[in-house]
């Protein structure tokens, strides 16, 4: 496997092109934002956790049957994954009241769902990554109907089984999003990362959060949240 040209640069990833056409690099750096790129810093050995993080978590959907980019972890920063034409929706489910839906719907956080709820927002930076629904989805031509069903059923499973998980490791599952990828033969798959910059975590016994939103909100204690989180996940 030979690392060729960077082929993008994102807020938190590099991604670089492979000598096989369907394989790309992608490489985790340290830097974090906010508010759609308004707020930045750094978070330091945030890009090593959130690689052998999302490696961890792909491997045990994959053992679950659900099918992701994930190919092979090549050092603490880098993973292989299958090139995906990544589909322009954020995939937001959640389990528990937080963040914008607390905001939008003016209800406390904390709430606990009956049911998970999903929802889509459209990637567009400019934009600031509005929300959107499938008929908006589909008049823009972002996914077919078909798609956009496939990705609700992975995404709803990508939640029984994590939440599970995080349970067993005495965390609360509050919310995540997910992106999807299709690959060269038109499959879906789930795609970009799964850690503490994607997902609400909170300790189940002090309901002491162990995500982003301690950078978002300047809590502190950041790199100390990301560690507890990779100390739980990786048993060390
Ligand atoms: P929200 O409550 O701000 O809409 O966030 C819902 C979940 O999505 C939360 O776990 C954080 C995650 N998220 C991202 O991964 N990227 C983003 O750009 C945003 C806004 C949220």
């Amino acid at each position: 496997m030979e690392k060729k040209e960077q082929l993008y640069e994102g807020k938190a990833k590099k991604v670089f092109a492979t000598d096989d056409a369907n394989l790309v690099i992608v490489s985790y750096k340290d830097d974090a934002t906010a508010f759609n790129g308004e707020k930045k810093g750094t978070i330091t050995g945030k890009g090593v956790i959130n690689n052998v993080m999302s490696n961890h978590m792909f491997q045990l959907l994959e053992q679950q049957g659900v099918e992701t980019h994930f190919v092979e972890q090549l050092s603490d920063r880098e993973t292989v994954v299958k090139k995906v034409d990544i589909v322009p929706l954020e995939v937001i489910i959640r389990n528990i009241s937080a963040g914008s839906f607390a905001k939008r719907y003016g209800v406390e956080e904390g709430i606990m769902f009956t049911a998970p709820t999903i929802e889509f927002s459209y990637k567009d930076d400019d934009l600031g990554d509005p929300l959107i629904n499938d008929y908006h989805a589909l008049a823009l031509g972002l996914a077919t109907q078909a798609e956009i069903d496939q990705i609700k059923a992975m995404a709803f499973k990508v939640n029984e089984v994590m939440k599970d998980y995080f349970d067993s490791l005495n965390v609360i599952l509050v919310d995540f999003k997910l992106e999807f990828g299709k690959t060269s033969d038109g499959k879906i798959v789930l795609a970009d990362e799964i850690s503490p910059d994607t997902c609400r975590l909170w300790d189940k016994t002090t309901k002491e959060k162990l995500d982003k939103d301690r950078f978002r909100r300047d809590m502190g204690g950041v790199e100390e949240a990301y560690n507890e989180i990779m100390k739980r996940v990786m048993g060390k």
